[in-house]
């Protein structure tokens, strides 16, 4: 048993004065919920009254998503249009990882909480940024390889003196908001299993609601609900149906989902994971959460002869008191691009105007912009459809039918039935991903970051299970000779941009482009008129929240792919920014000793002078990496490399990139430059003895035979000259 269990035995923290105004019930006191506030610094004492008015505390950022409704809206406004120009960089803290940095501060009682690669927390006091208190849930490195997208975590839920966190291993721990002491822990998944947990947890009225991913891999998607204070599971909700021979869980499983499966699912988990979108509507009762991909991500591997395969990729009202289903909206009928729809989920009030068809008026709703590129707008209550358009060029459907609330295919797009390689737009990781979405209720817009792709999609002739790696029953290349098909006519160029969304004429008000045009990042709006967004260049910028127009930037020697969060101290308002992602931007060089990716949480405030350093500390200078790239010749027959390239397809690619080209924010390196090219042994260390497996990279013995790792090499080896031809062409004076 690991060394941290030990920490079970502290016990529960002291109650905190003044708790009693923080009752289990939305409804119950009638105590002013922002008297906490005047609690010691790190009482954490959130309850549900001050959770549920958490807009009555603006100079607090109770949860990740901002408020309940994860709207990630401030009312504070002292930094504004006309004041941002005097904001400077208060203070800074160097992270001490160099993976993606994705959480969003919460901000409570003095003390500013977040989370950091592999699980950790950290404590800040936001009057002087020292660090308070630090924990490292040490989680064995080799989990790594479970984790589709990097060991990252969004954030951690504040509640009654405690600080939740999910850990990456599958574990739910409680902390001591003061000491960062363990309270209590939980083991949410079968870590037989490769589930992982990057998600916030959430908390409502005393139940700590936590999900999970895994659905690239092998495993079941579901959701579950501890009582916060003893880590006591209240229930559990499951996305996708079980074994048909044996009793299902709940009874929309077997009267709903079940009847549109086939085949043997249930056999790879079938996916569906809830890894990351969920709000919580106070007033309704209703907590909405986002259901994953299936597994294998190819339906025709997965529910052979088709199916909608309820409940992938949908929308899902349960009561958060019991579990019990409510509705559901399925954005991807029968998906099989792994078009999640985990993506933020948001609750908000919009006013319709009337028309010549309906009168208008008030509509409580919930939004969500997953994967598959188009804006959903759904009645809160109901789950009724009300408006579904596309916010980015995609090429998998022409619209969503209004009257059915299903999308409408582009036949070709539907590679696994066609059996002809497409090239989809988007690729896997959609038109939006986990980067969290704004919404100001003053202008009315939906401030969302996009990222345009397409992907090649094929179906190899036959699906083998891994039980090692990555299920996605998918080849992301057509295969040596063979010209994919074009879905939609032209595939959308690559590209990454912030807009400005209406919701109720449902169309684009302004955009902005991102500097680099590879991948997202989180946003946040405030009542200052201003979307607050960094970018992958190194950039965190301020836009004018009704024209998108640049009023401020400033440099963040990092990558920034999380949210920020604002807050006062001493009633002067200040904005907090994780940055960090892998890799640095074009032209940076390292300043952190302690990051590679230069993961640092910066703190901003009018008037701040703070300035971040030019180079790493002489003391611990370590060069940063560049590389050029120098294959060995290519010696190997063309069939030898059309083999490798399939095997590469099917086992490499989900983590180094189609074609052995990695995404932006992508983990692993780009093999091509890899300097274990020119040698089978260095090679096999890595990829067949698992040498790395400590640092995500599995080792492949038992998956594969020598002569397909020799052949996957011989295809990187192809792959890396081509790139080195490529570079010598670019490099050539033009004549
Ligand atoms: C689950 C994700 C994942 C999969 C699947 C995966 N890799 Fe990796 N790979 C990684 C990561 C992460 C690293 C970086 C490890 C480190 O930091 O040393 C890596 C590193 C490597 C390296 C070392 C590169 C260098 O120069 O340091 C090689 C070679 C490699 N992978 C080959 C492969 C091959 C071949 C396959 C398929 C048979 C494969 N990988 C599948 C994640 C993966």
């Amino acid at each position: 048993m690991r060394a941290y269990l030990m920490s079970l035995a502290v016990a529960a923290p002291a109650l905190l004065l003044g708790l009693s105004a923080c009752g289990n019930t939305p409804t119950a006191s009638t105590e002013s919920p922002v008297a906490s506030k005047t609690n010691a610094v790190g009482a954490a004492a959130i309850g549900a009254e001050r959770l549920i008015a958490s807009n009555s505390e603006p100079g607090s950022w109770l949860l990740a998503g901002g408020d309940y409704r994860e709207q990630r809206f401030s009312q504070l406004d002292q930094i504004n249009e006309t004041t941002v120009s005097g904001l400077g960089l208060a203070w800074y803290a160097d992270i001490d990882t160099e993976r993606g940095q994705e959480s969003t501060p919460v901000i409570v009682d003095g003390v500013m909480y977040l989370t950091t690669a592999w699980s950790m927390v950290k404590a800040y006091d936001i009057h002087s940024g020292s660090l308070l208190w630090a924990y490292d849930p040490a989680i064995d490195r080799a989990k790594g390889a479970d984790a589709c997208c990097d060991v990252v975590n969004r954030g951690v839920a504040a509640w009654n003196g405690k600080i939740y966190v999910g850990v990456l291993d599958g574990r739910l721990i409680a902390l001591d908001g003061k000491t960062g002491k363990v309270v209590w822990e939980k083991q949410t998944t079968d870590t037989t299993l490769p589930y992982t947990i990057t998600g916030v947890p959430r908390i409502v009225k005393g139940k700590v609601i936590i999900g999970n991913g895994g659905a690239e891999y092998r495993v079941r998607g579901y959701v579950t609900a501890y009582d916060a204070e003893t880590g006591e599971q209240a229930w559990r909700w499951y996305s996708v149906p079980g074994d048909p021979a044996l009793p299902q869980e709940q009874p929309e499983l077997k009267d709903i989902a079940l009847p549109t499966w086939n085949g043997e699912w249930w056999k790879l988990g079938g996916g569906g994971t809830l890894w990351d979108g969920m709000a919580y509507d106070p007033e309704l009762d209703i907590i909405y959460v986002g259901t994953g991909n299936g597994t294998p991500w190819n339906q025709k591997y997965r529910s052979p002869g088709g199916g909608d395969n309820l409940f992938l990729s949908s929308i899902v009202a349960l009561d958060p008191n019991t579990g019990k289903y409510i509705w559901h909206y399925q954005t991807t009928p029968g998906e099989t691009w792994d078009y999640t729809a985990t993506q933020p989920i948001m609750v908000a009030d919009l006013n319709y105007p009337a028309t010549s068809t309906s009168k208008g008026g008030k509509r409580r709703v919930v939004m969500q912009a997953p994967k598959n590129g188009f804006f959903y707008v759904l009645d809160a209550k109901t789950g009724k459809l009300i408006s579904a358009e596309k916010f980015a060029p995609l090429t998998w459907a022409t619209h969503v039918d209004k009257t059915t609330g299903r999308p409408v295919e582009i036949p070709e797009a539907r590679f696994d039935k066609t059996g002809v390689a497409a090239i989809v737009a988007p690729a896997a990781l959609g038109m939006h991903n986990w980067h969290p979405m704004a919404f100001s209720p003053e202008t009315g817009l939906v401030y969302l970051p996009v990222h345009v792709s397409s992907s090649t999609y094929a179906s190899p002739p036959n699906f083998e299970v891994n039980l090692k790696g990555w299920n996605t029953g998918i080849g992301f290349t057509a295969g040596q000779g063979v010209t994919p098909v074009v879905a939609g006519g032209a595939a959308p160029k690559t590209e990454a941009y912030l807009i400005a969304w209406d919701p109720i004429a449902m169309k684009e008000v302004w955009r902005v482009p991102n500097t680099d045009p590879r991948g997202g990042t989180g946003v946040m709006v405030t009542s200052g008129n201003l979307v607050f967004s960094g970018n992958h260049a190194g950039e965190f910028n301020a836009y004018d929240a009704r024209t998108g127009k640049k009023v401020w930037s400033s440099p963040t020697q990092a990558k920034v792919v999380a949210a920020p969060a604002t807050f006062t101290v001493d009633g002067e308002q200040q904005i907090a920014i994780l940055v960090g992602a892998r890799g640095l931007p074009i032209g940076q060089t390292r300043t952190v000793p302690t990051s590679a990716n230069n993961s640092r949480i910066l703190v901003y405030r009018l008037g701040g002078t703070a300035t971040l350093p030019a180079e790493m500390p002489k003391a611990t200078a370590g060069a940063p990496i560049t590389v050029k790239i120098d294959p060995p010749l290519l010696t190997a027959s063309n069939e030898t490399v059309a083999s490798g390239e399939l095997l590469f397809g099917q086992n490499c690619a989900v983590c180094h990139g189609a074609a052995g080209v990695p995404a932006a924010g992508s983990i692993a390196p780009d093999l091509r430059y890899s300097a274990l090219l020119h040698g089978r042994n260095l090679w096999n260390g890595a990829v067949r003895d698992g040498d790395r497996a400590q640092r995500g990279m599995p080792g492949f013995s038992t998956t594969l035979t020598a002569e397909q790792t020799d052949n996957i090499l011989a295809y990187v080896i192809k792959r890396a000259n081509d790139e080195k031809a490529a570079q010598e062409a670019a490099a050539k004076p033009k004549p």
